[in-house]
């Protein structure tokens, strides 16, 4: 399997499914289903809807029928969705203040801050909604009821945005003040608690009994904190051509990192270490993914 193409693939493929999700662009305030859409479809790799993707496919013995397909799609645009609004947030000015992201400008540069704000919340609350579709074709159908369980807890101030609090609280710390466990938290939550709801829910929606979907939480934390700290150090050694983004947003906000810490080598051992404990883990999963596998490994030398 080559696996950036198998990845090139599957994200054309998210992206017709979420095009079915997306607002019109209409009435008097068609503006903020502008800027929803523009963030949405200016591209970005759809790592976390591949990932929910396959561990139900993992898990689900029913994966073609119809219904089913629509119970997943909904939950893997919701995270897109979700996900999407973090960086929206995190490139505003208040926050990173970045002008470009996923190779165009940022929606704050485009549609002005206030939109930028109100895009985001707005993507927050049409993930929920989109992920209540499932319930039109599943009513009461409780592997839908956990999902939305971890969506929410995953996403919010116990994930997510617990994470972003306490990097932006984090900023201009002496590097000496700052903990690798303090990093460590910060990765787990901002970046690792969306990665592991992504590969949860396609489980629990799959089917997977609670053993598995505890390691897939597992697996998730090692996957997500090997990815931001990856994502540091490209914002270092990366090109903005080739990232979508500007590089040395870190610095310019006085962000103390992985790399700053323990340097450049040793970050990149980390993120090496932590996706092989990561696959090493997927041996005890009750039902094995090469293609899972290979995206972990894959990550490790991303370039963007
Ligand atoms: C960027 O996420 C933010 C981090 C959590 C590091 P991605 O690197 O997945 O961004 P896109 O979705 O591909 O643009
Ligand atoms: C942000 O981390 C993670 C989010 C939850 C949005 P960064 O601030 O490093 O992400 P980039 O580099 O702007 O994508
Ligand atoms: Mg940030
Ligand atoms: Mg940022
Ligand atoms: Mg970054």
């Amino acid at each position: 399997m080559d696996i950036r193409e198998e990845l090139s693939k599957r994200a054309k493929q998210f992206n017709k499914v979420m095009c079915s999700f997306l607002p019109k662009e209409e009435g008097m305030q068609k503006t903020i289903y502008a800027a929803m859409n523009y963030s949405l479809l200016a591209g970005g790799k759809r790592l976390r809807p591949i990932l929910m993707e396959e561990t139900y496919r993992m898990f689900s013995s029913v994966y073609e029928t119809e219904n089913e397909r629509d119970v997943i799609e909904s939950f893997m645009s919701a995270i897109e969705m979700i996900h999407t609004y973090s960086l929206v947030h995190d490139d505003l000015p208040a926050m990173d203040n970045d002008e470009y992201r996923r190779g165009k400008k940022t929606t704050h540069a485009v549609y002005g801050e206030a939109m930028g704000i109100l895009a985001g919340d707005a993507l927050l609350n049409y993930a929920f909604e989109t992920a209540a579709f499932a319930f039109n074709k599943a009513p009461l159908n409780a592997k839908i009821v956990k999902a939305m369980q971890i969506l929410s807890r995953k996403a919010g101030a116990y994930g997510m945005i617990g994470g972003q609090v306490v990097d932006i609280e984090t900023e201009n710390m002496e590097a000496s003040c700052v903990s690798i466990e303090r990093l460590e938290y910060i990765h787990l939550l901002k970046t690792a608690a969306l990665i592991e709801a992504s590969l949860m829910i396609g489980a629990i929606l799959g089917g997977a009994l609670e053993q598995d979907v505890k390691s897939l939480e597992q697996i998730g934390r090692k996957v997500g904190i090997a990815f931001q700290i990856q994502d540091d150090i490209l914002d270092i050694t990366g090109t903005m051509e080739v990232l979508g983004k500007p590089i040395g947003s870190d610095e310019k906000n006085n962000k103390v990192t992985y790399v700053t810490l323990v340097g450049l080598e040793n970050a990149q051992k980390e993120v090496a270490k932590l996706s092989k404990e990561a696959v090493e883990l997927m041996d005890g999963l009750s039902v094995q993914s090469d293609f899972l596998r290979e995206v972990v490994l894959y990550l490790i030398h991303r370039e963007k």
